[in-house]
């Protein structure tokens, strides 16, 4: 059986959660429901990033320990997620115990293998993007926040050593990277030249120890990349570790490209883990439209937006027109109208149509589909479309397939106008198609609204859940079986006014 395990980055707890985290958990999620209905052993895990100066200061400041910070932060990401239908399988904190063994052993390998030495330190840090700078990055822009000049004997790890290796591995595995954009991305990064990084710190000890030298502790990114071993057992079941680490897929955003994309690998060299991780690379969201264009992304809750729009309209509208690679533009507006004309007005008119129309015609008794329906080959061709968009990691391409089929079925609908029709097989034969292509997409989109193609199943008369089914498999046409009772309930989403 194929494994998939995949990952969130682990989120800064001086933050609450927001939209954008909320983007980048929803990509996750529905890879990870994808992969199960594939048939996948799959593994999903997110969770929180502790450590490091910019928690210990934002705790100072709300007059908190950095362990009570991190506790009540912690929490509200996972409250979050529960929030948003979030499947993950696993919520990891990195000043758990499990973690910090982790961490030591991963290092104390590469220090034996001889990658970690130590020598002075002196430069610039910023605090707000937890990173080594250069007065150029200042200069040209690329650091979030005030800069402090550091001095002081760390532990550096030759990132130097890796830079023909890394390039080396690009070149033999470009599809470890999604999108292509993001590898040549990383490609230029390594090609500029690396240069070896302080991966410790004595004037802090919010962090894990550094096994050999316990007046030190690991600079918190040295930390926060390892939470990904952790969690499928690197330093506590290592057959486990073996299990599960060659299929792991990191779902990012592109501000953090660099620390997974360059030094994660290098440090799993160093450590002699040959398996490295692919990576699916998202851009930002960006804030655009009316009605939240005084708010700042990071100020807005999932939660406000799951209000109006409901957990599956939220999840469908954060994802339906974002390509997952470049930034787009993330509206309020855009989401009503995804949501008026995908999700009510095809999607939802489809159940109630059908319904009513079976009510009339067939005495509320569901017909079983044609063999040979015109609807078929489309299906197909859909079927095929959304899968080949989840292999690819295109999220919202796999909706627009699958979209594509629930208008067909409208369309095959208003040409033939059963209700129109005198009931018999004519009448019987259009509308089991239409009750197929509503199997079909609850199956097919049901990563993404997961709740809603519960309803429709049960609604349609099948048992279970679409999530028992597989893909391909159980996505041919003619999987209907007719014979249910179907009644008309309330509408599935019911239509918003901005
Ligand atoms: O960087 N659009 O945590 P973080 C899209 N702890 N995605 C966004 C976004 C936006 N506007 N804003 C945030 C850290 N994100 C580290 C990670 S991993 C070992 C350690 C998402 O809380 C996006 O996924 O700053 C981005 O990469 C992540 O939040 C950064 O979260
Ligand atoms: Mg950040």
């Amino acid at each position: 059986m194929s494994h998939f395990y995949v990952t969130t980055p682990i989120y800064y707890v001086n933050d609450a959660p927001h939209v954008g985290h909320a983007y980048t958990t929803v990509i996750a999620d529905v890879l990870a429901r994808w992969h199960r209905l594939l048939g996948d052993h799959t593994w999903f895990l997110t969770g929180t990033d502790e450590h490091g100066l910019k928690v210990m200061r934002s705790a100072k400041a709300n007059g908190l320990t950095p362990l009570e910070q991190a506790d009540s932060t912690s929490i509200r990401f996972r409250d979050a997620w529960d929030q948003l239908g979030i499947s993950n399988d696993d919520f990891i904190r990195t000043t758990e115990p499990r973690h910090g063994e982790a961490v030591q052993k991963l290092l104390q390998r590469a220090y034996d293998n001889g990658y970690i030495y130590k020598a002075a330190y002196e430069g610039l840090y910023s605090v707000s993007d937890e990173a080594y700078v250069t007065q150029a990055d200042v200069d040209e822009g690329r650091v979030s926040g005030p800069v402090e000049h550091m001095s002081e004997e760390n532990w550096f790890f030759k990132l130097s050593e890796f830079e023909q290796p890394l390039l080396d591995y690009y070149a033999a595995h470009p599809e470890a990277i999604t999108p292509t954009s993001r590898l040549n991305e990383a490609v230029g990064l390594i090609k500029q030249g690396l240069s070896d990084i302080s991966i410790t710190r004595t004037s802090i000890d919010w962090g894990v120890p550094v096994p050999w030298d316990p007046d030190h502790v690991f600079y918190v990114w040295y930390d926060a990349l390892i939470n990904y071993a952790t969690a499928v057992g690197y330093a506590s079941d290592p057959e486990r570790f073996e299990e599960w680490w060659p299929s792991t897929l990191h779902v990012i955003g592109k501000d953090i490209l660099r620390f997974h994309c360059v030094y994660w690998p290098a440090m799993l060299l160093a450590a002699g883990i040959e398996d490295l991780p692919r990576f699916a690379v998202h851009g930002w969201l960006l804030i655009g439209g009316e009605k939240m264009s005084k708010s700042k992304l990071n100020s807005i809750a999932p939660a406000d937006l799951v209000e109006d729009f409901g957990i599956d309209g939220f999840r469908f509208g954060i994802l339906r027109d974002a390509p997952l690679g470049p930034d787009s533009d993330f509206s309020y507006e855009g989401m009503v109208t995804r949501y008026n004309t995908d999700l009510a007005n095809n999607l939802g008119n489809l159940l109630s149509r059908v319904s009513t129309v079976v009510g009339k015609k067939c005495d509320g008794v569901a017909p079983a589909p044609d063999p040979d329906s015109p609807l078929a080959p489309i299906a197909a061709e859909a079927v095929q479309a959304t899968v080949d968009a989840w292999e690819a990691l295109a999220p919202s391409v796999a909706l627009e397939a699958t979209f594509r089929l629930v208008r067909e079925a409208n369309a095959h609908l208003e040409k033939n106008e059963p209700w129109k029709a005198d009931p018999g097989p004519d009448v019987d034969r259009v509308l089991g198609d239409a009750l197929e292509v509503l199997r079909l997409v609850a199956l097919l989109a049901g990563p993404v609204i997961p709740a809603t193609a519960d309803q429709i199943w049960t609604r349609i008369g099948l048992d279970g859940s679409p999530t028992d089914c597989r893909v391909p498999d159980d996505a041919a046409w003619g999987g209907y079986p007719g014979g249910a009772t179907i009644e008309k309930a309330k509408p599935l989403f019911p239509r918003l006014v901005t």
